[in-house]
C-alpha cells in the first residue's frame, strides 16, 4: 500500500561535525578507480545541491500549502548542511590533487554557466523536473548505501562513513519534497520523464568526467593495476547499479511517488546512531 502521508517524512536540519585533517589518496577501499569516482561526486554534489536549492526557490510563491512550505525550508537547510560539509572535504582533496581545482571550474562552466536568471518559466521547470529526479537517484543510492548487507560502506575511513551515512539518512527522510513541489507547480508526466532522462545524462557525464580528470592527474596510480581495481569497484558496486535500474524503472510508473517505497525507518536508524555517537549541534 502506498504510504504518501508526509508527516512522517519531515526533514530536521541536523549540523554534525566531520573531522577532515588526514585521509589516504586512495581512500576507498585502497582503490584509486572507486576513490576517483567518489572524489567526483563530493565536487558534484554540491554544486548540484545549490542548483536543487535554486530550482525549488524558484517557484517557492506558488507553494499554497503551508506543510510543503515548510519542508521546502527544511529541505533547503539540509542541502545546504550536505554542500558545505562536502566542501570541508574539499581542503583535504585540494592537497592531495590538483584535479580538483581543474575539474570544479570546468564543471560549473559546463553545467551551471548559462544565464539562469533569463530563463523561461518552462526552463525553470525543466531544472525542477532534474532536480525531482536526482533527488529519487540521490535517494536510491542511500537506500543500496543503507541496506543491512550492503558492502558499499566497506574499506572506506570511519569519519567519511559518518558523513556518508547522514547524507544518505537525509536524503531518505527529504526524497519527497521536490516531487510534491513539481505536482503542485505542473503535474505533465512528460515533463518528469525529461527531468529523469535529463539528470540521467549529466549525472553519467559529468561524475565520469570528474573521474577521468582525477585519475588523470593522480601520479601514484600504477596502470598495470587498473584492471584489479576496476573488477573490485564493478564487484562491489553492482548491487548499486542493479537497484539504481530497478528504481529508475519505478520512476516511469505514471502515478510513481517517492513515499510509495516507505523506508523511512533505515534513515531514522542511521540519526539514533550518529546522535549517540558524536554531539550533533
Ligand atoms: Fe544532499
Ligand atoms: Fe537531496
Amino acid at each position: 500500500m502506498s504510504n504518501r502521508n508526509n508527516i512522517q517524512y519531515m526533514p530536521v536540519v541536523r549540523k554534525p561535525q566531520f573531522n577532515w585533517e588526514e585521509i589516504s589518496s586512495h581512500w576507498c577501499d585502497n582503490n584509486f578507480f572507486a576513490t576517483h569516482f567518489v572524489n567526483s561526486m563530493h565536487v558534484v554534489f554540491p554544486e548540484g545541491e545549490k542548483f536543487f536549492i535554486r530550482s525549488v526557490k524558484a517557484f517557492a510563491d506558488r507553494i499554497k500549502d503551508k506543510e510543503l512550505q515548510e519542508r521546502v525550508k527544511l529541505f533547503i537547510g539540509q542541502e545546504t548542511q550536505h554542500m558545505m560539509q562536502h566542501k570541508n572535504f574539499w581542503e583535504v582533496l585540494q592537497k592531495q590533487s590538483p584535479a580538483l581545482d581543474m575539474f570544479h571550474k570546468l564543471y560549473t562552466n559546463m553545467a551551471y554557466g548559462r544565464d539562469e536568471a533569463k530563463w523561461s518559466i518552462d526552463r525553470k521547470k525543466l531544472a525542477l523536473s532534474t532536480t525531482v529526479a536526482l533527488e529519487h537517484y540521490t535517494a536510491i543510492m542511500a537506500e543500496v548505501a543503507l541496506e543491512k548487507e550492503s558492502k558499499l560502506l566497506e574499506g572506506i575511513p570511519e569519519e567519511m562513513t559518518r558523513m556518508l551515512q547522514w547524507h544518505a539518512a537525509e536524503e531518505i527522510e527529504h526524497k519527497s519534497v521536490a516531487f510534491d513541489v513539481l505536482k503542485e507547480v505542473d503535474d505533465s508526466y512528460l515533463l518528469r520523464i525529461k527531468g529523469m532522462i535529463l539528470a540521467s545524462l549529466d549525472l553519467t557525464f559529468y561524475v565520469g568526467m570528474g573521474q577521468i580528470i582525477f585519475m588523470s592527474q593522480d601520479k601514484t596510480i600504477k596502470l598495470e593495476e587498473l584492471p584489479s581495481h576496476l573488477f573490485r569497484f564493478i564487484k562491489k558496486t553492482t548491487p548499486i547499479f542493479k537497484g539504481i535500474l530497478a528504481n529508475v524503472a519505478d520512476y516511469f510508473r505514471p502515478d510513481f511517488h517517492p513515499n510509495d517505497n516507505d523506508n523511512l525507518f533505515m534513515a531514522e536508524q542511521i540519526f539514533q546512531k550518529i546522535m549517540t555517537e558524536k554531539a550533533v549541534a
